[in-house]
């Protein structure tokens, strides 16, 4: 038997991938939802290429009629309706940062640590949460994993250049709309961002901590050691840049092994959810326009990091409202459905 499935925030950039994830990789779903803000009621949004679902309102929607829900609508959405989600005994999995680091909830990266997932939903502590990570950290792991497993890694540092879609679709109409207005003299006014996005790149994702880090580079260290392992120091610097969609990261790692070029090649070839293209040539690496669309991290520019006594350095790019977003809460949707852990 199948699933009923909803999905909250289908209108939004990893909603209406998430829609089209859920079709494209042929989840058993019996019935699919598609929830949003009341001002999307009747909204027409695709799942798959042959189906049209209509909108219906978040706040009128009763729970008990799905028993998975895709949660990507913000934090403070997911603060309100996950709990009541939850308590109508809808298993949620949620891709905002509400819930990611609360003891109860397991943060999963499915080719990373999928025993994460509770076996059933009295083990999820009632709540039947589980969160999706950032889309930045979300495929660091999925690269970090199998280096980790062999060679013990101690520290990471890593810069982020991250798209635009990240921030969601008004974000992505901002990148368009200034890029347009550029061109014919208008004066840039950002709204989304905090200076102009377009032509520019701004080293400020999530808000200030007391520490001067971003929230987004706070994400970046806590939710590798709670996927990961807590021993992992790590240090980001998070960028947008005017990509629409696509991150791409700069990774540098420290480990307690030696470990070759070759070793570290030959490990993240044979990863899960990993494509390494590395030529060292003209167009033998992976750009975020080339990644977008696609489910990969793809990984390039393996080389060896001389100044540090066991240290690598590559690029890592994955488009982000999938692996980053959609397909990873998908495959969490999968392992749910493999061990059939339902509330009713
Ligand atoms: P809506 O389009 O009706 O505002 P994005 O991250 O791309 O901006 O998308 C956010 C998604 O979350 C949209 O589908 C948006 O719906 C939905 N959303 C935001 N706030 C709420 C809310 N309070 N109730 C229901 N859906 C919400």
């Amino acid at each position: 038997m199948g699933y009923k499935v909803a999905v909250v925030g289908a209108t939004g950039a990893v909603g209406r991938e998430m829609l089209q994830t859920l079709a494209e990789r042929n989840f058993p779903a019996d019935k699919v939802y598609a929830l949003a803000s009341s001002k999307s009621i009747g909204q027409e949004v695709s799942y798959g290429d042959d189906e049209i679902l209509i909108v219906e309102a978040l706040d009128k929607f009763d729970f008990a009629a799905a028993e998975i829900a895709l949660f990507s609508a913000g934090g403070d959405t997911a603060k309100t309706y996950a709990p009541i989600a939850g308590q109508a005994g809808c298993l949620v999995i949620d891709n905002s940062s509400a819930f990611r680091m609360d003891d109860d909830v397991p943060l999963v990266v499915p080719e990373v640590n999928p025993d994460s997932v509770p076996s059933s939903l009295i083990e999820n502590g009632g709540r039947n949460i589980i969160a999706n990570p950032n889309c930045s950290t979300a495929q660091l792991v999925v690269a970090l994993k199998p280096l980790h497993d062999a060679f013990i890694i101690k520290r990471v540092v890593v810069s982020t250049y991250q798209a635009v879609s990240g921030a969601g679709r008004p974000a992505m109409d901002e990148l368009f709309n200034q890029t347009k207005g550029i061109y014919v003299n208008d004066a840039v006014q950002p709204e989304i961002f905090t200076k102009q996005i377009a032509f520019n790149a701004i080293p400020h994702i999530d808000i200030f901590l007391d520490d001067g880090f971003t929230k987004e580079e706070w994400k970046m260290t806590a939710e590798t050691k709670k996927i990961l392992d807590p021993t992992i120091e790590l240090v980001a610097h998070c960028v947008r840049i005017p990509v629409f969609v696509g991150h791409s990261e700069a990774v540098f790692i420290e480990t307690q092994q030696p470990m070759t070029e070759k070793a570290v090649r030959g490990l993240l070839g044979d990863a899960p959810g990993v494509i390494v293209v590395d030529h060292r040539a003209n167009e033998g690496y992976v750009t975020p326009h080339e990644a977008a669309g696609e489910d990969a991290v793809y990984i390039s520019r393996i080389r060896q990091d001389p100044t540090v006594t066991n240290g690598m350095v590559f690029w890592c790019v994955s488009d982000n409202l999938r692996k980053g977003a959609a397909l990873n809460s998908v495959q969490i949707a999968e392992l749910i459905a493999a061990q059939d852990i339902r509330g009713r």
